[in-house]
């Protein structure tokens, strides 16, 4: 088999294999593991009563996408010396939280 011909193979497999490998968290569970939910309230969201950052139920009335974007990728480079940490997250992870954080989530109960 010629390398060209390789090279072409491995990549269509790599490409193949993509949706599986993205497919495993969801930001719901990334807000629990990467341990969101120790300092956020997020109605809706189990576990999630920390308190030392804001509430974050509502943040899609504040802040865009691309403000979450990057603040949850690095919030010590949009905010030095803030108490949130930079969690090292990747961009896929960061754009599974935000999207996550502006979607509608299940309610308990009827209070907003
Ligand atoms: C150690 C505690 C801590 C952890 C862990 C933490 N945060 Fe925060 N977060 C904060 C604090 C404190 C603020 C307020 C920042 C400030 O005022 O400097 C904040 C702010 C935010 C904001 C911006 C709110 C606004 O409108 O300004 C978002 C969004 C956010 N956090 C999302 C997350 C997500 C998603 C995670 C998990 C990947 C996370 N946080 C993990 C403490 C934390």
């Amino acid at each position: 088999m010629s390398r060209a011909l390789t090279l072409l193979l491995s990549a269509a497999i790599s490409i193949a294999v993509l949706p599986s490998a993205k497919a495993a968290p969801s930001g719901a569970e990334l807000f629990t593991r990467k341990g969101c939910i120790g300092c956020h309230v997020l109605k809706g969201h189990e576990g999630a009563v920390g308190t030392m950052g804001p509430d974050l139920s509502k943040i899609g009335a504040t802040r865009d996408r691309a403000f979450l974007l990057a603040w949850i990728r690095d919030p010590q480079a949009m905010a030095p010396g803030s108490r949130m940490p930079t969690l090292g997250l990747t961009q896929v992870e960061a754009e599974l939280l935000a999207d996550y954080l502006l979607s509608e989530r299940p309610r308990k109960g009827k209070r907003r």
